[in-house]
């Protein structure tokens, strides 16, 4: 599997505090079969900002301690931008992608989508960018309307889940929307946005829970296929399930005409 969210870097945002914690929890990730970590640090202009520089000598470091621990798992580099007017400026300046890759990792306001929400976001698809909204089941007005992620995909914005958001980490409100987002295929990315605050173990328990409710198909596109396709050239599709439902207009809609 292959995280693509998560604040595993220590000592640059509200996740790891330290680089022993980080690697402590590289450790657990990897015995349990994470192959991949895009750590993304959150990028937020007058909260956390940073110059890119500061960001690479972390990453130099972390990797250095986890080869020094013996792991395996691939340091990716990431952010998780706030986004702001003109933010694309700083995307820009410094390359806050997903690896080396056109994808970038956007949240917004919680209590809505900010009003600009698309206004911020649209010159990023104009410019070949490709957006991830994280978290999406978070977000007020979508647990409203969850059905608003789907004009975000019409719109060529990509969509991220919790792990945490499927087993109720986030109240029940939150674990109801991130599963509407499931079933109809609303989502891309199933992703831990790890703290190192808590135990490691969502990802692989909703892995499961995905498997059992929907299909292992599924948690395989939003676990593996999906994520490891951001750094290949492979174009991830927006749309990728058609929910059968019951079809009863259409057919007596189709039997009217050819009997
Ligand atoms: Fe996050």
């Amino acid at each position: 599997m292959i995280d693509i969210h998560c604040h595993i870097l220590p000592n640059i945002d509200d996740g790891s505090t330290s680089v022993e914690n980080s690697i402590n929890q590289l450790r657990i990730m990897e015995q349990r079969g994470i192959s991949d970590a895009y750590l993304t640090a959150h990028y937020f202009r007058g909260h956390y900002q940073y110059e890119r520089r500061q960001y690479d000598e972390k990453l130099a470091n972390l990797r250095q301690e986890a080869q020094r621990a013996a792991l395996q798992i691939q340091l990716k580099s990431g952010f998780e931008i706030f986004a702001q007017p003109d933010i694309i400026d700083d995307i820009k300046a410094k390359s806050l992608t997903l690896g080396d890759s056109p994808y970038v990792l956007i949240e917004t306001e919680l209590n809505g989508l900010a009003q600009d929400f698309y206004a911020n976001v649209y010159p990023l698809l104009r410019a070949g960018y490709k957006p991830i909204l994280a978290h999406a089941e978070r977000y007020v007005s979508i647990m409203r309307k969850p059905s608003k992620a789907r004009d975000l995909i019409d719109r060529n914005i990509y969509i991220q889940t919790n792990a945490g958001s499927l087993l109720g980490h986030y109240g029940e409100k939150v674990r109801q929307t991130a599963w509407v987002l499931l079933e109809n295929g609303w989502t891309h990315f199933l992703a831990s946005d790890d703290h190192v605050r808590a135990d490691y173990g969502a990802i692989f328990e909703a892995y499961d829970m995905i498997s059992q409710r929907i299909d292992t198909h599924t948690a395989d596109l939003l676990t593996k296929s999906f994520p490891a396709s951001i750094e290949s050239e492979d174009k991830i599709p927006y749309t990728y399930v058609k929910v059968q439902r019951p079809h009863h207009h259409k057919k007596n809609w189709l039997r009217r005409i050819f009997g």
